[in-house]
């Protein structure tokens, strides 16, 4: 069993990654600016208030854990003026986790990431470009940054992200010319992450997730 930090931990694939970690019988920090808020009970479960962008907060939060989930995400209405909260944060986490010594890390980021860009359909790119542009140039700037890292990196690039429960039956698309664009619920994408806080079948890979 692991010890696991997730960032971004209150909502979204954050909280679904808790719940699932929690399950699968893994201890778990959860670390969001309105971490008192969620609404579980585990005795595995450590609350950790805190900002992802400041160093005090991130170092304490990486005391004693094995592996961490970089989860965070942006409400829609800042989809539209600059965004730097993933290499901001990225920028904090990375030189704190080797200065921790703490090696293991799956952050999301999205399909469209990094050399993904390449993969998103002819029509989908203008639109995608307009709303999207600003957060995924800078979760390339994220994936870059934990690339040039001593880290056992994980990228995971959702497609389109649904609410409800998991499957347990989606596609990892781990080569380059596979990647295309779908659906997949949170939940499959915490089943992923969960599965993959140990071992090393991922490790230094980017993959693409779908159902
Ligand atoms: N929507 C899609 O279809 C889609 C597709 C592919 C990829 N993605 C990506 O998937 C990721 C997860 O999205 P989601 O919708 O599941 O999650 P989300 O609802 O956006 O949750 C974001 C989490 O980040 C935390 N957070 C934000 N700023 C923080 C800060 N400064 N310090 C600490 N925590 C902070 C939030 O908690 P607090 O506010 O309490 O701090 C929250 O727990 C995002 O990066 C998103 O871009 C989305």
């Amino acid at each position: 069993m692991a010890h696991v930090l997730v960032v971004g931990a209150s909502n979204g694939i954050g909280l679904e990654t808790v719940k699932a970690a929690l399950a699968a019988g893994h201890r778990v920090r959860a670390f969001a600016r309105s971490a008192a808020r969620i609404e579980l009970t585990d005795p595995k479960l450590e609350r950790f208030t805190g900002d992802a962008r400041k160093a005090v907060d991130v170092a304490a939060a990486l005391d004693g854990v094995d592996a961490v989930v970089q989860a965070l995400g942006v409400p829609i209405r800042d989809l539209f003026g600059p965004v730097r909260l993933f290499s901001s944060a990225t920028n904090v986490l990375v030189p704190a986790m080797e200065k921790a010594g703490v090696t293991r890390i799956l952050a999301v980021t999205g399909f469209g990431t990094g050399d993904s860009a390449d993969a998103i359909g002819v029509l989908q790119r203008v639109p995608f470009r307009l709303v999207f542009g600003r957060a995924y140039d800078d979760k390339s700037a994220q994936e870059m940054r934990i690339r040039k890292s001593s880290l056992s990196w994980t990228f995971v690039r959702p497609g389109v992200l649904t609410g409800g429960a998991g499957t347990g039956s989606y596609q990892v698309l781990e080569d380059p010319s596979s990647w295309r664009n779908g659906t997949i619920p949170r939940a499959d994408v915490a089943d992923f992450i969960v599965g993959n806080l140990q071992g090393d079948a991922y490790v230094r890979k980017a993959v693409v997730l779908i159902r």
